[in-house]
């Protein structure tokens, strides 16, 4: 049997600007044709019951925001995340109007993809959006899984003996589905930036493996660096008063200038070594803040360093790949050396 169910389907898709969040919804209307054939993702079968459960459940009003109570009582950790309602105590979540707000927004997003189980297309388009509008807030593959376990818990509880073997299993092939299409849109939790250092780990570790291969010969490529520094920028030279008034064609000869390459590729290969260590990493960039802030050196002289270092790393052979987190390293340390204004 055939029949064709019409409804509203909201992508909410939203853009994080640093501290303030602006929210884009586009409204369309869409058509399934909800039949019994194969087409969609997981059995037949399994669809029709999972639609029969669900509809059954989400009868019990109590439904939405027990889901969402259990899943952060479970994990407390994950109600920072949810700003809205981050530190409202525990006992008074099922009564915060904020929170019950998101639980209807997640019983919302549930019926989109219930209702689009029969379409394989809509299926993963709405797993992307979904996927897409959690990126940026942290959520993670395995935040989802723990979701949906707590889901089926909730649905066990509301549907007393109609949640048999049979509807077991098709939620189980269900959410499994359902998390391995929102994880293709989702980050990998190495891949989240971490709130202080501004790196993932994944940055990170490219950033090191790859200076690995380098770091031996350090103090030539950053002597090259400050040559095409004093040439593109000659008032740079002037803050080096030891050897501000060798010429540019000398330097490679002056012991006080191998002094300060041997002291810049040195601090640069800490650096590196330290990317890995929050608090050492943020105790490098603040010392190289206060030392050359004393120093009144402008913020383009760092910048055109970065330039140059990034130019003479793609030339080492470091790959595209690489040279992407080499380029958020070193804006993190350009930015924390030497803020803007
Ligand atoms: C299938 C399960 C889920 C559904 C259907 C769902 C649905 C939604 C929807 C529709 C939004 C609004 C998106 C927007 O404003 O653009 C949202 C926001 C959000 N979701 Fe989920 N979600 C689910 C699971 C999760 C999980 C596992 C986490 C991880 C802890 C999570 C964390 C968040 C957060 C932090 C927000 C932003 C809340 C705010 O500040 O407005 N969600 N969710």
């Amino acid at each position: 049997m055939a029949f064709k169910l019409a409804f509203l389907l909201a992508v909410v898709a939203f853009a994080s600007v640093s501290a303030t969040t602006t929210t884009t919804v586009t409204t369309s209307v869409t058509t399934v044709s909800a039949d019994e054939g194969e087409e969609g993702i997981l059995s037949s079968h399994d669809r029709s019951v999972i639609r029969k459960t669900w509809d059954q459940a989400k009868r019990d009003s109590d439904v939405p925001p027990q889901i969402l109570f259990r899943f952060i009582k479970a994990h407390p950790e994950y109600q920072k995340m949810f700003t809205k309602f981050a530190s409202v105590p525990k006992n008074e979540l099922m009564t915060n109007g904020n929170f019950l707000a998101q639980a209807y927004t997640i019983l919302a997003g549930l019926n989109v993809v219930i209702q689009s189980l029969a379409s394989q297309e809509l299926m993963a388009s709405q797993l992307n959006a979904l996927g897409g509008a959690h990126q940026s807030r942290g959520a993670t593959p395995i935040m989802f899984e723990q979701f949906g376990a707590v889901l089926e818990e909730v649905l066990a509880e509301e549907l007393g003996s109609a949640f048999n073997a049979e509807a077991k299993s098709a939620w189980k092939n269900g959410l499994t589905a359902l998390v391995a299409g929102i994880s293709k849109t989702l980050k990998n939790p190495e891949d989240l930036a971490d709130p202080q250092t501004k790196l993932s780990a994944h940055q990170v570790r490219d950033v090191q493996r790859s200076w690995e291969n380098i770091r031996s010969g350090r103090n030539a490529m950053v002597s090259s660096i400050m040559i095409k520094l004093f040439k593109e920028t000659p008032r740079i030279q002037k803050y080096f008063a030891k050897f501000a008034s060798v010429p540019v064609g000398s330097l490679s000869g002056d012991a006080e200038y191998n002094k300060q390459v041997a002291l810049v590729a040195d601090r640069l290969d800490t650096i590196v070594s330290a990317t890995g260590d929050k608090l050492q990493l943020l105790g490098n960039i603040n010392y190289m803040r206060y030392t050359h802030a004393a120093r009144s050196i402008p913020r383009s002289a760092w910048e055109d360093f970065g330039h140059l270092l990034m130019e003479s790393l793609a030339a080492s052979g470091v790959s595209s790949h690489d040279m992407d987190s080499w380029k958020g390293a070193l804006d993190v340390l350009v930015n924390g050396i030497a803020p803007k204004n």
